[in-house]
């Protein structure tokens, strides 16, 4: 029997709970011998829990037992969670987590932290939810050379924009079924200005290019400012507004990462992605285009992704095999204006001076929201000349 410990027992702790315990055989298959949760850490109470038993509210207890050889961390945040992986690495513990927060801004040092103490520290559950990305990343597609990686990564945001853009629901109501769902985080203003979507660009960064990505350094632009004349502009061509994370290394092997709303044409399949449902390209020298399509939130989904890091963990352990990336300096970052693309804009100006300023446009709608249209390829920095003393109401990168 190898037991497990489970940090924190909210939304996803729960369903690792419920998971280890409804998959037990297929587990045991899978890892060569049984599975069982030990402890549940929580400051709360949980009398009427089927798992009453297993409580306890002192970290020590699990650090001391030899018995547990995974800790799975589902409390969140920097603060307690962190204190806790480190202590479990240090004790030679396998940690497993979904916390994107902890993993974007230190997961590093944690790294090489359980390098040292011979224990994995994995985190497949902290982007895309139930979407196996990262494996496939570090693992399938390491034989390749990516050059870069961007999709919808938050679950909440693309609830809320297909709610109030199909099903015509208030922004308010939208976020409100998303926290009931269990899919917005438990401050939902990291869902909608971006900040989750940043953190998650960053571990993609950090796995797909080797050098450590700091969310502090990423252009975070969340949804809170789409307007829904720029949605009906962009409707008429059949073309959505995404909120998209994205990282691109250039020849140079300078890095560019930011967040920021996208028109998304409908030649481009992450147009078609919805709701809670997550949607990630990858691009390699070798591969071309990979996407990765699925529930990017929610209890069972992230509980999965989690079970199957514990039992990758317990195998991966006794081979030795861990995953890092490394520190990485100024030097490394790029400014995503540097990126070319084409642009969605609507300013307030008629077809010629839009055409006069940018050559060859296509208008998507003229009325008394200004007029929408759609530029050729061109870097941020030229887009932002050309824009320089005009009355902007909208710019938004194009992806096709
Ligand atoms: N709040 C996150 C989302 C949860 O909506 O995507 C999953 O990381």
């Amino acid at each position: 029997m190898i037991y497990a410990a489970v940090l924190g027992y909210g939304t996803v702790g729960s369903g690792v709970v419920e998971l280890l315990d409804r998959n037990r055989d297929k587990i045991a298959k899978g890892v060569g011998d049984e599975v069982a949760v030990k402890y549940i850490l929580d400051v709360r109470e949980f009398p009427d829990s089927p798992y009453a038993s297993l409580f306890v509210k002192d970290f020590a207890v699990i650090e001391a037992d030899p018995e547990v050889a995974v800790v799975v961390e589902t409390i969140g945040g920097v603060g307690v969670a962190q204190t806790f992986t480190r202590r479990a690495l240090e004790a030679g513990k396998s940690v497993v987590t979904s916390n994107k927060e902890l993993v974007s801004e230190f997961g590093c040092e944690l790294l090489a932290l359980g390098k040292e103490h011979h224990a994995c520290y994995l985190f497949e559950a902290s982007v895309g939810g139930g979407v196996p990305i990262l494996h496939p990343i570090s693992v399938c597609l390491n034989g390749d050379e990516l050059t870069e990686v961007y999709g919808i990564v938050n679950g909440t945001t693309n609830y809320i924009l297909t709610q109030m853009i199909q099903n015509g629901l208030s922004f308010e109501t939208a976020l409100r079924q998303a926290q009931e769902l269990g899919y917005a985080e438990r401050n939902p203003s990291a869902d909608v200005n971006g900040v989750d979507t940043c953190r998650k660009i960053c571990i993609l960064a950090d796995l797909a290019f080797g050098k450590n990505i700091a969310p502090s350094t990423v252009r975070t632009e969340g949804i809170a400012d789409i307007q829904m004349a720029d949605i009906a502009a962009a409707a008429s061509i059949h073309a959505h507004i995404k909120l998209i994370g994205r990282t691109v290394r250039g020849e140079d092997g300078r890095i560019a990462s930011y967040v920021a709303p996208h028109v998304l044409l409908m030649e481009n399949l992450l147009a078609h992605v919805e709701d809670v449902f997550n949607g990630i390209v990858v691009k390699g020298g070798a591969t071309g285009e990979t996407m990765f399509y699925g529930k990017g939130a929610g209890k069972m989904p992230t509980a999965t992704a989690v079970v199957s890091d514990i039992c990758e963990a317990l195998r991966r352990c006794r081979a030795e095999a861990f995953p890092h990336w490394e520190m990485a300096g100024e030097e490394v970052l790029a400014d995503p204006d540097e990126l070319v693309n084409r642009w969605y804009i609507r300013a307030n100006m008629d077809h010629d001076e839009a055409a006069v300023l940018f050559g060859d446009v296509t208008v998507l709608q003229t009325d008394e929201n200004g007029t929408a249209f759609l530029t050729g390829p061109m870097s941020g920095f030229a887009c932002a000349e050309k824009l320089e003393g005009v009355d902007a109401l909208a710019v938004y990168r194009v992806l096709e």
